[in-house]
């Protein structure tokens, strides 16, 4: 069964280069995943066809208002019989990363809510009882590239959506480190070289080689990384982790 995608937003047109191309395009061919786009705005039911309103208490910009939201969580919801993970784009959700990315790629159908404008009204948050979760510690215009953010990221963990030279599992993040450096043609360019290890065929020291430079980066660039690896592992993965 593939993954079934909802995105509810009030800019649809701004999704179609993303899930159109590369790795996510192929996924969608190859019957791994689908998209369903869905407008909010069409869920409008007065003249102006209204999907936000003044805060109650003033301030500035509008507020995401209730009804089309329910509406249209409640119409797409219909449309098919899986449940729905409900997600909702927002700054002050939980913080994305590569675990996250994992679990969600395992659910059989997700459906993300991209607002726009200063915020969503609460009970919207308490009605729905969506998942918040946000990219990083910035603010940008609408959820919709954080929903792509997550899309291309969980796409890409769906079994067969990469192919075999590009495998998802000695990437960055995937056992808490960052990845080791890489070198392709020519051996020699500018008078920098390749490291002589990386051309020595000796499949087990390029392979050590490669982990111990995994782990000076992670130490060097993401102390927070290493931090988290290190009270995560027991002691007999960090003995593994020093006679290694
Ligand atoms: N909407 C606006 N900024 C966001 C962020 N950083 N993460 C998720 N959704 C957002």
């Amino acid at each position: 069964m593939s993954l079934r995608i909802d995105i509810l937003t009030l800019f649809p047109e701004m999704f179609a280069p993303i899930l159109g191309t590369s790795i996510p395009k192929r996924a969608a061919e190859k019957g791994l995943v689908e998209y369903h786009l869905t407008n909010i705005r069409s869920f409008a039911t007065d003249a102006h066809l209204s999907v936000d309103d003044r805060p109650f208490g003033g301030g500035p910009g509008m507020v995401m208002i209730c009804q089309t939201l329910f509406d249209a969580v409640e119409a797409v919801e219909k449309q098919d019989s899986r449940p729905a993970q409900r997600l909702l784009l927002t700054p002050q959700g939980q913080k994305f990363d590569q675990k996250m990315a994992e679990e969600l790629a395992r659910q059989p159908r997700l459906l993300m809510i991209a607002g726009h404008y200063e915020g969503f009204d609460e009970r919207i948050i308490d009605g729905l009882q969506p998942v918040e979760v946000s990219i990083g510690d910035y603010v940008l215009s609408g959820g919709e590239i954080p929903a792509m953010v997550l899309i291309d990221s969980i796409v890409r963990l769906l079994p067969g959506a990469l192919g075999a030279a590009d495998g998802a599992a000695d990437e960055t993040f995937a056992d808490g480190l960052i990845e080791h450096p890489q070198y392709t043609r020519p051996r020699e360019f500018r008078g920098l070289s390749v490291p002589d290890i990386l051309l020595s065929g000796n499949h087990k020291a390029i392979a050590a080689w490669r982990l111990e430079q995994r782990k000076l980066r992670t130490q060097q660039r993401r102390p927070d990384l290493w931090q988290n690896r290190s009270s995560a592992m027991s002691d007999d993965d960090r003995n593994r982790d020093r006679n290694s």
